[in-house]
């Protein structure tokens, strides 16, 4: 997929709450320095927050200043500007517990994953006072890549490059043409034969 143009392109979707507070800013610079990464694996990523463009365009300066670069008006992905929150209510990213100073709710730290089909292929969701952690976004959006082509799941703290689950509803005669670089089944006190790794397809 990472080769092929727009028809296999994914797309990221991530809020936060609010311009010129500090997590916020320290996420979107990580999202700044990783959108190399996101553009490899073909995502096109896109934030949100309840301000104004204006606002986003003066907070960008802050976050390229904070990445130690040129403080430009820019980042390598668009803001979008839900300043009254229209997107937001609509796609359930208000938090009930954080409100601003005039007593409204500010955008949780939502994240949701879109495959090329359009259709939404994770979502999670954290609180303002938590920063997320976009290493493991990028290792989600390996395992949606690699599971969405292959008939694989990946296992618990599973990397890029580790072995990989062959899927419970694949019958092993056709697991072993699939998977040829072999199959370890391991032996449980069940006697069922359900944990199958294999390694990492191409
Ligand atoms: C922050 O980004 O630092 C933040 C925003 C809202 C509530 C708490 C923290």
């Amino acid at each position: 997929c990472q080769l092929l143009p727009s028809p296999c392109r994914w797309g990221i979707l991530f809020s936060h709450p609010r311009d010129f507070t500090p997590v916020c800013t320290t996420e979107l610079g990580r999202a700044a320095k990783l959108a190399p990464e996101f553009s490899k694996r073909n995502v096109k990523m896109i934030a949100l927050s309840i301000d104004s463009v204006q606002d986003h365009l003066s907070w960008c300066k802050d976050i390229n200043a904070y990445n130690g670069e040129q403080p430009a008006e820019k980042l390598p992905f668009p803001i979008i500007a839900d300043k009254n929150r229209e997107l937001a209510v609509k796609l359930g990213m208000l938090d009930p517990d954080e409100l601003d100073k005039d007593g409204m709710p500010l955008t949780a730290r939502v994240v949701f994953v879109f495959g090329p089909d359009k259709k939404l292929k994770l979502s999670i969701l954290y609180p303002a006072t938590t920063g997320r952690n976009f290493d493991e976004i990028l290792r989600v959006v390996d395992s949606l890549q690699l599971t969405a082509y292959k008939k694989v799941a990946t296992p618990v703290d599973w990397k890029p490059g580790d072995s990989v689950m062959v899927v419970p509803t694949l019958p092993d005669e056709e697991a072993k043409k699939l998977f040829p670089k072999g199959i370890f089944t391991k032996e449980l006190p069940s006697g069922k034969k359900y944990l199958r790794y294999t390694p990492q397809p191409e």
